[in-house]
């Protein structure tokens, strides 16, 4: 079988086409014949060692995907050859086949396209944990997403406006905005590029105020970092909750003056440390998530799809922000 592996720490254009023998099912693991891989960020660090998980190498990135499982292994029961599947691996899915612990599946429903399931969890999980049991968010509530375009941020949006949010999307351009806004926005706030001097600081922070009105945003959903953390902060309302997710734009660092001044919360969300803890609340979680989609509340974004052989290309498009929804590698 053909698998995209990265050799040495590198970049996307560092990862090889290789001919390597199909895996077999061990004990509890069956074999999913991969149909779409998707590209999260995690694939652009990883390759790079600058995740918290650095796999031994030779390995294939790609941690999220969907596909019909092949063989099952001994002891394996509730799963057979020919089911659809879901699988969260955090590596290994930019290959035509993979061994994996059933405990790292979930069945795809009828219906719901490869492309589409394997481009759920990732996103839409992390953030249903983040914005219910970390931001507690609810209805009449005013929700600031940064990055509002990329794959989590959409998500944001989405799940912020099925739980009865007000909306604020924060993006870099105006083709964002614009996809922003289709994916559900009541405001979209279009950002500069860092670094910024005091002025564009300022004037970024008047920005984010005049988007979430007088009151603030009840909760941030940072999954950018960087400058744009402490700007968002300071257009935070009374007691709010701002959830640190996600750092493309640098591990941000924030005065705590700020926190006492709004009396607010500053709360971090991980979402494999959740699934490791609790895993029976992450699949009531994505039970839900599956519902929210089936009534159409939610939507996964599948802007491109890529060959194999060029997933390389999907991660740089997603390293270097040019991506907008979900970049998915298909197969065969
Ligand atoms: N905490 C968790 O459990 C968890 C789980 C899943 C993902 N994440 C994190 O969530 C973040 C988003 O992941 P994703 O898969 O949604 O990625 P994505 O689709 O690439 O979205 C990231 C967004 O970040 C913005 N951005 C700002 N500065 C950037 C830069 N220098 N380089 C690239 N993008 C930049 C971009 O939007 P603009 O151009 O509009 O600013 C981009 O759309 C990542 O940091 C990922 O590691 C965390």
């Amino acid at each position: 079988m053909k698998a995209l592996r990265t050799h040495a720490v590198g970049g996307p254009e560092t990862l090889t086409l290789d001919d390597i023998a199909d895996p077999v099912a061990g004990k509890g693991e069956v074999v999913v014949a991969v149909k779409a891989c998707s590209i999260n960020f995690p694939d652009t660090l990883m390759i790079r060692d600058m995740y918290q998980f650095k796999p031994q190498r030779p390995y294939a990135p790609g941690g999220e995907f969907a596909g019909v499982i092949e063989s099952v292994g001994e002891g394996v029961s509730g799963w057979k050859a020919g089911d659809r599947v879901i699988a969260m691996t955090g590596h290994g899915g930019l290959a035509e086949k993979v061994a994996v612990e059933t405990g790292r599946l979930f069945p795809l429903p009828d219906g719901v396209s490869f492309e589409v399931g394997a481009s759920l969890l990732m996103t839409y999980a992390t953030t249903i944990y983040g914005l219910q049991d970390r931001g507690h968010l609810k209805a009449g509530d005013t929700l600031l997403v940064l990055g509002a375009a990329g794959g989590v941020g959409l998500s944001g949006i989405e799940l912020g406006k099925a739980m009865g949010a007000r909306v604020v999307a924060a993006v870099s351009s105006e083709v964002k905005a614009q996809v922003a806004r289709e994916a559900g926005a009541d405001e979209v706030v279009i950002y500069g590029r860092p670094p910024f001097d005091k002025d564009q600081a300022r004037s970024l922070t008047e920005a984010f105020k005049a988007a979430c009105g007088a009151d603030g945003a009840n909760v941030v959903y940072d999954i950018v970092g960087g400058e744009y953390s402490e700007a968002a902060l300071r257009a935070i309302a009374w007691e709010g909750r701002f959830l640190v997710v996600g750092f493309p734009a640098g591990i941000a660092k924030l005065p705590l003056n700020l926190t006492l001044l709004k009396s607010c919360d500053v709360c971090g969300v991980f979402w494999g440390g959740f699934i490791a803890r609790d895993p029976a609340a992450n699949a009531a979680h994505v039970a839900e998530l599956f519902r929210l989609l089936a009534d159409g509340k939610i939507a996964p974004r599948v802007s491109e799809t890529f060959p194999l052989e060029r997933g390389g290309d999907a991660i740089a498009k997603l390293a270097n922000r040019e991506a907008v929804g979900k970049l998915v590698v298909t197969m065969g």
